[in-house]
């Protein structure tokens, strides 16, 4: 295959190159086999220049090197009679070069990327469920992992690698993919991993404060979501207007499809889509909406306002890539709800458990608004905060908790590197009556408290983790799962 001849893949950004015969990218020297092509790029935490010895003694066929300097680009040293190019920015062109080697798979099927601080697991799945609900193989990249929808594998990252993406879209293309949801995080926009991939469409759920350690303040962190809209190959364009980011964005994108569940009218957008009325019930809501391709309405199992949010996107999305609104609208009953994402446990005289994976001030807001609707007695809310993470978020989630919830549990999340009794000090200094909350460390504990002193018709909301099936202490994953926890307790409970 010709894009995998190192002279040919670097024709437009080095000419000259030698041939050599490739077999796969690699940007981890640890995976490298023989014939390979390593890229070594100066990365977040490390340094890939340190690592091109051992993937030549891996049997690397040739390597690219990014440099910093426009007098070395295209250099072409020789390590053991190994070419090593050095490539300008290459981090900046390697989506690019990634792309040619896998023959730009996201221009063969229609991949939609979802962006946004909440929503992008759940907008993404309920994308790909709703294709395949039509008859189409879909699939997804994102939290949960990669794959066609129902057979994921998991990833480090919410978007991986400019490498491992374009990879992954050609094998989902080569395994019938149709459709793919992706999710694009802020750190993908930043450090350019999807920069030359193809969106048929490109959707917008809401942003709000999160990563903040990452991205230093909100105008970089809105910063780096908006280049996916204006920087990029994108098709159609989703915006929530709901969120107030969105609603600024709107205005500088005419024939983007405008979206949003308030009553306000929708004036000078040609593509619309409005939830005009929703009636919530125990267990879902009916959701009448109007819009330029149509009104109706669709009745969903998902639970919180937010995921009628997050639904309307997806609907407006599949619309503007021209799915049959009559179709779309039979079959949207037959969404599921996303795996620890208002997983709801309903056990017959015991008090209802909510796993939810809401781990930023935003989300733990809206959820506990979504879930006072549900709750008869008291709101319980167990829940703790990341370490080594953006630690401005510990005392508003303290608040919100103290403002929406009837009882708090404050516990160990992901403690990582820190003490975990100081991020729950910080998470209580956010709190008017920091005296009020339980502190329980241990996750186990605190769950197996909240769970067997709530009351019948109690609502327990366990926040932070979803279906993760690890608690990070320094740098170990010890196995642990809320989902299975709550499972276990809600059977032994007397
Ligand atoms: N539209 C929304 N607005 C606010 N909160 C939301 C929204 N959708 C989901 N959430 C909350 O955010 C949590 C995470 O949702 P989801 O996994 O879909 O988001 P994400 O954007 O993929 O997050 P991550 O950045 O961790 O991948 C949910 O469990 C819920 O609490
Ligand atoms: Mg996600």
């Amino acid at each position: 295959m010709q894009t995998r001849n190192l002279s040919y893949l670097l024709a437009p950004w080095v000419p000259h190159t030698p041939h050599r015969t490739l077999r796969e990218m690699r940007l981890d020297s640890r995976s490298v086999l023989l014939d390979d092509l390593f890229v070594a790029v100066h990365g977040h935490s490390t340094n890939g220049h340190h690592f091109i010895s051992q993937a030549i003694n891996q049997g690397a066929a040739a390597v690219i090197a990014e440099t910093t300097e426009k007098r070395n680009h295209g250099k072409i040293n020789h390590i053991q009679g190994i070419p090593v190019i050095y490539i300008m920015n290459l981090s900046h062109c390697l989506s690019a070069i990634a792309g040619r080697f896998y023959q730009n798979p996201s221009q063969k099927l229609t991949l939609i990327g979802v962006t946004g601080t909440n929503g992008k697991t759940t907008t993404t799945h309920l994308l790909a469920q709703w294709v395949q609900l039509l008859g189409y193989a879909s699939a997804v990249m994102g939290t949960l992992g990669n794959g066609l929808y129902g057979k994921l594998w998991l990833t480090k990252n919410t978007t991986d690698s400019a490498v491992d993406v374009q990879r992954t879209l050609r094998s989902l293309f080569n395994h019938g993919a149709q459709l793919v949801g992706m999710e694009v995080s802020s750190h993908a926009l930043t450090q350019h991993r999807v920069a030359a991939i193809h969106f048929a469409a490109v959707a917008f759920t809401n942003l709000s404060h999160d990563h903040l350690d990452y991205h230093e303040n909100m105008q970089n962190y809105e910063y780096s979501k908006w280049k996916l809209f204006s920087q990029h190959q994108v098709g159609q364009i989703i915006i929530n207007s709901d969120n107030p980011v969105g609603n600024k964005w709107l205005k500088m994108l005419p024939s983007a499809v405008y979206v949003t569940t308030k009553s306000d009218k929708v004036k000078g957008f040609k593509k619309w889509l409005q939830a005009i009325k929703i009636t919530y019930y125990d267990d879902g809501a009916s959701v009448y909406f109007n819009s330029s391709w149509g009104n109706g309405c669709i009745d969903t199992n998902l639970i919180g306002s937010f995921n009628i949010s997050n639904l309307c996107i997806s609907l407006a999305t599949l619309l503007s890539l021209e799915y049959p609104l009559d179709m779309l609208i039979n079959t949207a009953g037959q969404l599921q709800p996303i795996t620890g994402r208002m997983q709801t446990f309903s056990v017959l005289n015991k008090p209802k458990v909510v796993v939810d994976y809401a781990h930023t001030p935003d989300a733990l807001e809206k959820v506990l608004i979504a879930l006072r609707h549900y709750c008869k007695g008291a709101l319980w809310c167990v829940f703790g905060c990341g370490g080594d993470r953006d630690k401005g978020k510990r005392p508003l989630m303290g608040k919100i908790a103290e403002q929406l919830a009837d009882i708090i549990v404050i516990t160990s999340d992901n403690p990582r590197n820190e003490d975990p009794y100081h991020i729950t000090d910080e998470i209580l200094s956010g709190l008017l009556t920091p005296g009020s909350a339980y502190v329980m460390i241990d996750r186990t504990q605190a769950i197996s408290y909240a769970i067997r002193q709530a009351q019948l018709h109690d609502v327990v909301l366990i926040a932070g983790k979803g279906s993760e099936n690890y608690q990070i202490f320094s740098t170990q994953n010890v196995s642990y799962s809320d989902l299975n926890l709550v499972l276990h307790l809600l059977r032994t409970l007397n």
